[in-house]
């Protein structure tokens, strides 16, 4: 007998309504004047897009605290996510999207934000529509960047962000009275991988809903999506050289390019030069430079790691160290123990490189063998020499001088060599007085 297909069966009672939050209660409502074609939608409107520098006095109102609109375009923009989020549902919205609010709202220096703001400004990016595009990319890096940051708490095992427990650690925390510590742990991880997620979304959309000429969205949505595959490679390299134990040089630079220079800084720079319309010839020298002072960035933060103060940096010291990252630093003084035959040297690197009993006093240990090989020097060294190339790239780019200058402090300070008080490039973390990177220190952390 032939088998009963789904198709010849008789047709089955209407399936009764599952009883979810309607997802048709955020469907956007159509404009009155729309004429039903889409005609009448406005995208750059500031209704739907939140505050925008639309007109020249806001542009320069930007220009005086970029930190200061890229927040009050992501207190609009998420406001928004998180009334949605809401739709889906209460316990999510309440636990897990705010999280991601929070720490998109209070975090960081706006680093890459401003990156954006001022790369476009130096190509002479002024008039409203590249000054608002300018403005919604940084919020979306700054999305990303909460992404990146918590995901990489889990996969780094770092408890403490920007001073305060890592999002995993926190979820963990609050769950571990409830579940026991171990389930809790489990979850904290879990609720990561998913806040990670559901800001990647949010900035994805960020960029979606930027309205662009046609050729310049070519471009930046390239841009875009390179960027985002670029991290997660240097990300894998990360965690792949990590657990193989790899040794390579070369790669080790190229993890610290990927995982970092390029969505730090060379692609910020392209994505403000690329809103602004620059020839392809700026769009180079700009890339160029932004290559060699993303590398010094990520240079400095590996040495922070190791000889940084957990105040300054808002990050747990040795952590590097502890896991076994196979840094530029640590790769460069075993290569040098190997070639000077320290057994001493390389005993201290065997023995706690990958350690999670790690000591304080093996710290101290680990850092002297960094001094003692020439590792920390080399990398001082070619983190002056990775300055000095990026700005002789900067400096013979065409740009405007009221956008350059701004431009090259941030460079500087991103490279963490940043001229003491310069005015015009504002660096301070957005949130409270009490952050520990509030006390000064302008080139550290993320
Ligand atoms: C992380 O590199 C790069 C990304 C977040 C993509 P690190 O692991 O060195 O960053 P920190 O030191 O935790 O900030
Ligand atoms: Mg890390
Ligand atoms: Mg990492
Ligand atoms: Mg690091």
């Amino acid at each position: 007998m032939r088998p009963t297909h789904a198709k010849d069966r008789p047709a089955a009672a209407p399936p009764r309504p599952v009883a979810v939050a309607a997802p048709l209660a955020s469907l956007p409502r159509r404009p009155v004047a729309d004429d039903g074609a889409g005609h009448g939608v406005t995208e750059g409107s500031p209704a739907q897009h939140g505050p925008l520098p639309v007109g020249a006095a806001e542009v320069r109102r930007t220009d005086a605290d970029v930190p200061g609109a890229v927040g009050r375009l992501l207190d609009h923009v998420l406001a928004d996510r998180l009334r949605r989020a809401r739709l889906a549902d209460q316990l999510f919205a309440e636990e897990l999207a705010e999280r991601v609010t929070r720490f998109t709202l209070e975090g960081g220096k706006r680093r890459r934000a401003q990156l954006v703001w001022w790369a476009s400004r130096a190509c002479a990016g002024r008039d409203p529509a590249s000054a608002a595009a300018a403005l919604r990319i940084g919020g979306a890096l700054e999305l990303l960047q909460t992404c990146a940051l918590v995901h990489d708490d889990v996969m780094d095992r770092a408890a403490l962000r920007r001073g305060r427990p890592a999002l995993h650690t926190d979820v963990a925390d609050r769950y571990t009275g409830r579940v026991g510590p171990e389930r809790a742990e489990r979850f904290g991880q879990s609720a990561a991988v998913l806040a990670g997620d559901l800001a990647l979304a949010w900035a994805d959309d960020l960029v979606a809903e930027t309205p662009l000429a046609p050729w310049t969205s070519v471009v930046v949505r390239r841009l875009w999506s390179d960027m985002r595959t670029e991290m997660v490679a240097g990300q894998y390299l990360d965690v792949q050289g990590q657990v193989t134990g790899a040794r390579s040089l070369p790669r080790a630079l190229r993890a610290a390019c990927l995982k970092s220079a390029l969505y730090s800084v060379e692609r910020p720079l392209a994505l403000g030069a690329a809103v602004a319309g620059a020839d392809d010839v700026t769009l180079h020298r700009l890339c160029d430079a932004g290559r060699c002072v993303g590398m010094a960035f990520q240079l400095r933060d590996d040495l922070d790691d190791v000889f940084g103060d957990a105040r300054e940096t808002g990050k747990a010291c040795g952590g590097d160290i502890r896991e076994g990252k196979p840094t530029y630093l640590v790769t460069v003084a075993r290569a040098r123990a190997e070639a000077a035959d320290d057994g001493a040297a390389l005993a201290v690197l065997e023995r706690w490189l990958g350690a999670a009993e790690l000591t304080e006093r093996g710290l101290d240990e680990v850092r002297d063998v960094l001094i003692a090989t020439g590792a920390r020097a080399t990398v001082e060294t070619k983190i002056d020499r990775l300055v000095a190339q990026g700005l002789r790239h900067f400096d013979g780019a065409r740009l405007d001088p009221e956008g350059a200058g701004p431009l090259r402090g941030l460079l500087l300070a991103a490279a963490g060599t940043a001229p003491a008080g310069d005015a015009a490039v504002r660096l301070r973390p957005v949130h409270g007085p009490h952050d520990a990177r509030s006390r000064g220190t302008e080139g550290a952390g993320r």
